[in-house]
């Protein structure tokens, strides 16, 4: 056990994060998660993310966007937290064209019901060339199947739910590497079940209190995945930690 002393101070809050080597692995992605808890755990407080985020936490959701090719996010995320199209600042903007990369990540939508509302910004606002994906199965109902088909690009990845596997591998297929899951924790809980998850950037908000819905839901029987601390930044009374998975 080691005590932690105050490292150097990091003027740009991304660059830990910018600086880390993502090697797609065997289904053509690089997987890591975003997400913040309190310190129970705790994934919201009052059904949305909001009151657990603190400033430092809101800032660092916004910039690694900036290093993702996709932001994937379960349905029910996307519906409690009304979410829209990827927005970056200038610089980072810059940064992405000077590495070839287009503006913004989309936005990849996980969803068996299709109950979305195809008329929202999430859908509309959506750059041409960077539409929302909305990844669903084969036996999604077939009117909301033709709405989406209207609204987004669609992915089948499996036939009476979404498989994760399929769904990484149909999102390496339209040429994404890196993919940031902003959740939510049901659907984080999937990709870990299917070892998926190559990375989870945490942070953790000095509160406690939230609602009983951890940062992650594993299926059950699904079997345990360890991960290797890789850094621990804190800003405040908010701590921010990133593990990678690793064997134990
Ligand atoms: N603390 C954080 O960092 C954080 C991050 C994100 C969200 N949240 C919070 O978490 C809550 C929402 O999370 P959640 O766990 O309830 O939901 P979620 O993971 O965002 O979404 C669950 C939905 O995703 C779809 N889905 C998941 N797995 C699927 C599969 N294998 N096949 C097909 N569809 C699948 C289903 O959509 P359909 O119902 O459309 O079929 C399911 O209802 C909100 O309160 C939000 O504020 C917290």
């Amino acid at each position: 056990m080691h005590v932690l002393t105050t490292g150097e101070a990091v003027s740009d809050l991304l660059a830990p994060y910018a600086a880390v080597e993502r090697r797609p692995g065997r289904l053509g992605c690089w997987v890591m998660g975003h997400m913040v808890g309190g310190l129970d755990g705790s994934a919201a407080i009052d059904g949305r993310v909001g009151r657990l985020s603190t400033a430092p936490d809101v800032e660092l959701f916004r910039l690694m966007r900036a290093l993702a090719d996709v932001v994937l996010v379960g349905a029910q995320t996307v519906r409690a937290e009304g979410y829209g199209p990827a927005r970056l600042p200038a610089e980072r903007i810059k940064a992405r064209r000077a590495a070839g990369k287009p503006d913004t990540p989309p936005i990849a939508i996980v969803s068996r019901s299709l109950d979305l509302d195809w008329t929202a910004k999430i859908f509309t606002d959506a750059p041409a060339d960077r539409r929302t994906t909305v990844i669903t199965c084969e036996n999604a109902d077939p009117d909301r199947l033709a709405a989406a088909r209207g609204a987004a690009e669609v992915v089948l990845a499996g036939t009476e739910r979404v498989e994760p596997a399929a769904a990484i591998a149909g999102l390496a297929g339209l040429g994404h590497r890196t993919v940031l899951c902003e959740g939510g924790p049901t659907w984080l809980g999937e990709l870990v079940a299917a070892d998926l998850l190559d990375e989870l950037c945490l942070t953790i908000s000095p509160l406690m209190g939230g609602d009983p819905l951890p940062i992650s839901v594993t299926p059950p029987a699904a079997p345990v995945a360890p991960f290797a601390l890789r850094h621990v930044l804190a800003d405040g009374d908010t701590l921010f930690l990133r593990y990678e998975r690793g064997t134990r």
